[in-house]
């Protein structure tokens, strides 16, 4: 039989509903969530991202601020904006886009942006608080996208053996943290798989859950899939298409045509873990002013 496919695009938009009446409820109490998106250079990549993010943000109701910057700029610079925007009560959640110009020291930028305002949840001090099972910290938003998507489906990890396969500090190892805090979306049994791994298939065979974030077109193939298991693919790979107008078509980590056949439920590419990300990130925007709010009551 074939899998359920686990359309992000669809859970996305449940998200951003659910979001928009967040934002109408502070609104009401005078609070705007504000969003300020922080671009270094003229990367035409990074420019389409943050034009997204910035076009989601205000479909949500949410306050945008998009900052552009030459690539020349000094770090001491851009040092002093995020301090700027640390203070500016207008912003609760903060992005410098990735990656940044050479000069530019990306630990330092990291690292200056106040964790409470880190949407990204790349901060050190939010990295460490998810490590260590904060169930209220702000989470990077792919992984916490992931999560959603299985809940919304109805497969709760609680008690599941998840392999995540990668383990990179921006979806494998938060993945892996999110999958074990004891927190819902939690509470299953993690192995992190690597390219150092051996026979990856057995690894994961085992899996209930099957986290690809990897990078390599059709890594993971029907034969590595335990039958009913739930399979969802981050990858995002450009592979040449000369029938399609571009040139190229963007697909997976995984093998989705056999592998549906297989899994019980699957995310494809696209329309599966891409449209989160952004949603996830207007959620973590939400929850940071919902969290002003709740700091600003609690010390009235
Ligand atoms: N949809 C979205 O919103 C979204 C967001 C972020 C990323 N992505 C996509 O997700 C994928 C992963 O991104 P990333 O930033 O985590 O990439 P990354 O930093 O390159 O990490 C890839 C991971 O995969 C592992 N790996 C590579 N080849 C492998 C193999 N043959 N077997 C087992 N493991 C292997 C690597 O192992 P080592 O550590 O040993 O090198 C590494 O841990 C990419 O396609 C990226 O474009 C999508």
């Amino acid at each position: 039989m074939s899998a359920i496919v686990i359309s992000g695009r669809e859970i996305a938009k449940a998200v951003r509903e659910e979001l928009k009446e967040r934002v109408s409820e502070l609104k009401e109490e005078g609070l705007v969530p504000g969003l300020a998106t922080v671009l270094v250079g003229d990367d035409p990549a990074s420019h389409q991202y943050v034009g997204m993010k910035n076009k989601a943000a205000v479909e949500a109701g949410i306050y945008s601020r998009q900052i552009t910057l030459p690539s020349a700029t000094p770090e001491d610079e851009l040092l002093g904006l995020i301090a700027g925007l640390n203070a500016d009560p207008e912003i609760h959640g903060i992005l410098v886009q990735l990656p940044l110009p050479d000069h530019v020291d990306e630990s330092k930028v990291l690292v200056a942006v106040d964790p409470d305002k880190d949407v990204d949840g790349f901060h050190p001090v939010n990295v460490g608080r998810l490590a260590t099972g904060d169930p209220d910290v702000l989470a990077p938003c792919t992984p916490a996208g992931v999560v959603q998507m299985l809940l919304r489906s109805g497969v709760d990890p609680a008690g599941k053996h998840a392999v995540v396969v990668g383990r990179s500090n921006i979806v494998g190892r938060p993945m892996a943290s999110l999958l074990l805090r004891k927190a819902p979306g939690g509470n299953a049994t993690v192995t992190v798989a690597h390219s150092r791994t051996p026979d990856l298939g057995a690894v994961t065979r085992d899996a209930d859950i099957l986290i690809a974030a990897i990078g390599r077109p059709d890594t993971i193939t029907a034969d590595m899939v335990k039958p009913g298991a739930a399979v969802i693919d981050v990858g995002t790979n450009r592979v040449d298409a000369p029938d399609r107008e571009r040139g190229y078509k963007v697909v997976g980590d995984v093998d989705f045509d056999a592998v549906k056949e297989v899994a019980g439920w699957i995310s494809p590419v696209p329309g599966g873990v891409g449209p989160m990300t952004i949603t996830m990130l207007l959620s973590n925007t939400v929850r940071a002013a919902e969290a002003l709010r709740a700091a600003a009551t609690a010390g009235a």
